[in-house]
């Protein structure tokens, strides 16, 4: 085949190389628009698993680079004054330059040839007489902006501003510095790359760029600026641009994301930055590069495959990982770009939270990689937890939270869930066992389901409520059952159905109206949940006072009940969270429009219920943090507001869910996939927060309470199939000091011996 490289970057050489590895015979040129020995940038870093991979692929090459890595253990985190060290985390990295030269002569050798200070057109006629032209043109690729439409060209423009310098300086540790400044946070990602040289990048907001004046500077000013702002990390070593020939601010960039729903389109192939880009904070691009080279040869140059089949094959494999990266790498560039949201906390969980950013790293990763300084997080967190009573090196799910007077024993919440199961909305003998099992079963605090307040407020026939004395009388033989045998505290969680009310039983169809006995719906506006369902009456002032009063009196219902605490859910769409959504309402009174007036009602009803519930006792708030609408809808921004709102009445809880709100929504699962949320309400208004949404290991859980990204963890259908999850979780990490009810202690230790004896087992095989 007779094949055109466009660009000599990792990409484009290494795909020459391992084009001519498969068959000398192919002729392939790479096009390059820079000089011999011109390129941005400095070093790159790579995972052990890149080095495998090249070393398959061509064993030579990969001595050579393998040979001459930097290899770092350790990351410095210098915040707030102090600096956090913590090790095992296994780096190597390689000057760029240095890689690229290691490249060219390797392609040379194999025969390719290589022309500089060539650029390349994408309207050139010439490129019709080449098999393939493989667009390796990096990130600004003209070839894939010729033809955007073809591949579909997504640019996301991320908000921070960046310039990739160099110094003599040379970094023991991978090296992160925070610096505020009058202008604002701004800071440096720093590591050693060669043995007298560090890549230094130094990243701030727009904001604080402008503030600088860096948009004014040429760049030796820029750089001197630099210079003095991070001089205590230098030691007197000065930082160097290799971008000389940009003229002003243009070394300062953007970072853009990438991405394409096609890669190749007649004979143009997209391979590398071209194609994808993910954030340099996870320094991935070169091994991506790299890796695509690799798989776009063998495809091409497997026997039988034709070129259609070759790229199919290609783009989904391809895409997958990279889809896999840039969702780590989305993480972490917004991590960065919310930084002022995590540098009120202490130094020590500072760092964890920048280390964990990506959730490529969770708590047992850490303790793998170093056990002490993992420890040393775990034991501040106890001490934080226990007011300086305890500081045992101990997972945080296990540590004690206190709101108002109530203390729960550890961080594990058995969400709310809609059971179904009551006839005219009495607990019976299953909820009875449902509960009592689930507080057996070691979480700190049990929610019950959405409890309704009226008949009418109910979601199906099958719900709970709380609106006469036979309800008191069932819920507080469940409460008595929970307080007596065993350490959990129980929620009452309240709730109308608004819109989303008249419905079958969940396992049925969910949101479908009843076959017959439908009863009227009312909410905020005339809004249907969908065309299937009924379109409710909208609220009268009477109607919601009448509703108010329902909660109020369910309240009341519940000190006698004995609960721990109330929740008012006020998310998925139900009444009050259809009030909140300007999808549901559409009201043109004072309870309508802006979100001051959509709040309205629902701090309305939650104040009055927290006037009527005992000031010694706690109250949460269910929401729903996004409606999935993009700006259609309510907004993570919004959601600050809100959980601000009911804070100022008294709320002592966020409990962060998200969507359910309208029909429509589709969101972005994931694991953890609501816990950006909680996160955002937690360290933007430095609100207690829950976090809910596909949260189903310990080692989320501990991942989310030590990155201060929660203070306690919700798991709804994890607890479905698993009562004891969290006596589980406890034997899984060799956890002693939870309780067990008496009864259950054999089954406990037998289990906690097992876990342990497979632990050490895979343990043996590992090594
Ligand atoms: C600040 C920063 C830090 C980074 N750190 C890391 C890291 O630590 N680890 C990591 O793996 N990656 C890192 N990256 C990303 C990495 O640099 C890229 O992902 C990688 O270089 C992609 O390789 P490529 O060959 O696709 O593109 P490039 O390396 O960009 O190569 C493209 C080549 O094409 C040439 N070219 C462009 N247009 C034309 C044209 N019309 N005609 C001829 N030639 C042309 C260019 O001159 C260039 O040489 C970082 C990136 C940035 C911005
Ligand atoms: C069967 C079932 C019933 C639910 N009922 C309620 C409910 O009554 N109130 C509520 O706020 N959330 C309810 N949810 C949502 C859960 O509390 C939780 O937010 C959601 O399932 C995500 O958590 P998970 O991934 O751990 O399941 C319900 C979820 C399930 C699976």
């Amino acid at each position: 085949m007779k094949i055109a490289c466009v660009g000599a970057g990792p990409a484009g050489l290494y795909f020459a190389i391992s084009m001519k590895l498969r068959d000398p015979f192919h002729d392939v040129t790479v096009f390059e628009r820079n000089a011999p020995g011109v390129t941005f940038g400095w070093g790159v870093v790579f995972s052990d698993q890149t080095v495998e991979n090249l070393q398959a692929n061509d064993a030579p090459s990969a001595k050579i680079v393998a040979d001459e890595f930097a290899h770092w253990d350790d990351i410095d985190v210098h915040f707030g004054g102090e600096t956090i060290t913590s090790s095992g985390h296994g780096f190597i990295g390689i000057g760029r330059k240095r890689l690229l030269e290691i490249l060219q002569d390797r392609a040379r050798e194999l025969g390719v040839r290589i022309e500089f200070n060539a650029e390349c057109d994408p309207a050139d006629p010439a490129w019709r007489d080449y098999d393939l032209v493989i667009a390796s043109d990096g990130i600004n690729s003209r070839f894939r902006d010729a033809y955007a439409n073809a591949f579909g060209v997504d640019v996301d423009v991320r908000a921070n501003k960046f310039v990739w310098l160099g110094t003599s300086k040379v970094f023991d540790a991978f090296t992160f510095a925070f610096e505020e400044t009058e202008h604002g946070w701004i800071w440096a990602h720093a590591y050693r790359f060669a043995p007298d040289c560090s890549t230094f990048i130094v990243e701030c907001s727009e904001e604080t760029w402008r503030g600088f004046g860096f948009d004014r500077m040429e760049q030796a000013e820029a750089i001197a600026a630099c210079e003095k702002l991070f001089a205590k990390y230098l030691d007197g070593h000065s930082l160097q641009s290799n971008a000389a020939h940009l003229r002003g601010s243009a070394a300062w960039l953007n970072f853009r994301r990438i991405k394409c729903e096609r890669w190749s389109t007649g004979n143009v192939i997209l391979l590398g930055d071209a194609a994808h880009t993910a954030h340099f904070s996870v320094g991935s691009g070169t091994k991506l590069a790299l890796e695509d080279a690799i798989k776009l040869a063998d495809v091409l140059t497997r026997p039988g495959l034709s070129l259609e089949a070759a790229m199919d094959e290609y783009v989904a494999e391809r895409n997958l990982e990279v889809l896999k990266l840039q969702n780590s790498a989305r993480n972490s560039t917004e991590w960065f770009e919310t930084l002022e949201r995590y540098t009120h906390f202490e130094p020590l969980q500072f760092a964890y939270s920048l280390l964990t950013r990506s959730q490529r790293i969770s708590h047992e990763n850490f303790r793998l990689r170093d056990r002490e300084w993992l420890e040393g997080v775990e034991r501040w967190f106890w001490k934080r937890a226990t007011r300086g009573r305890s500081e045992k090196a101990a997972p945080p799910m296990f540590a004690p939270f206190k709101l108002r007077e109530m203390q729960v024993e550890n961080r594990i919440t058995v969400s709310p869930m809609a059971m179904y199961s009551a006839a005219d909305g009495t607990p019976n003998d299953f909820h009875f066992v449902h509960y009592g099992e689930r507080a057996l079963g070691g979480a700190g605090l049990v929610f019950t389901e959405m409890t309704c307040v009226s008949p009418e407020g109910r979601i199906s026939p099958g719900c709970t409520g709380m609106w006469n004395d036979e309800h008191v009388a069932a819920w507080k033989r469940i409460v008595d059952f929970v307080h007596a045998n065993s350490k959990a505290k129980i929620c009452l969680q309240l709730g109308h159905s608004g819109a989303k009310g008249s419905t079958r039983v969940g396992w049925e169809e969910d949101n479908a109206p009843l076959a017959d006995g439908n009863w009227p719906v009312m909410a905020a506006s005339d809004v249907a949940w969908s065309p299937v369902n009924q379109t409710p009456t909208p609220m009268t002032r009477a109607n919601m006072d009448a509703v108010r009063e329902q909660f109020v009196s369910a309240v009341r219902m519940g000190i006698e009940a004995g609960f721990d605490m109330i929740e008012l859910h006020a998310a998925h769409g139900y009444l009050l969270s259809g009030f909140l959504t300007p999808l549901q309402n559409k009201r043109t009174d004072e309870y309508g429009g802006s979100l001051q007036n959509r709040l309205r009602y629902p701090l309305e009803v939650f104040a009055a219920m927290r006037a009527a519930w005992p000031s010694d006792r706690p109250m949460s708030v269910r929401i729903s943090a996004s409606d999935w609408a993009g700006d259609q809808g309510i907004t993570a921004d919004d959601a600050v507001a809100i959980g601000e709102a009911f804070a100022g009445e008294g709320a002592d809880l966020i409990d962060v869910s998200a969507g359910q709100t309208w029909a429509g929504a589709q969101p972005v699962y994931g694991r953890m996939f609501q816990t950006p949320f909680s996160d955002k309400v937690r360290n933007e208004a430095r609100l207690a927060t829950m976090a809910v949404g596909n949260i189903y290991e310990p080692d989320h859980a501990n991942s989310i309470l030590a990155a201060g990204r929660a203070d306690l963890v919700a798991l709804a259908r994890p607890h479905l199939i698993d009562p004891f999850w969290t006596l589980r979780a406890a034997a899984q990490l060799g956890y002693r000091d939870i309780h067990v009810p008496p009864q259950y202690l054999n089954g406990m230790s037998q289990l906690a011996r097992n876990l342990k004896r497979d632990a050490e087992a895979a343990a043996a095989l590992r090594v």
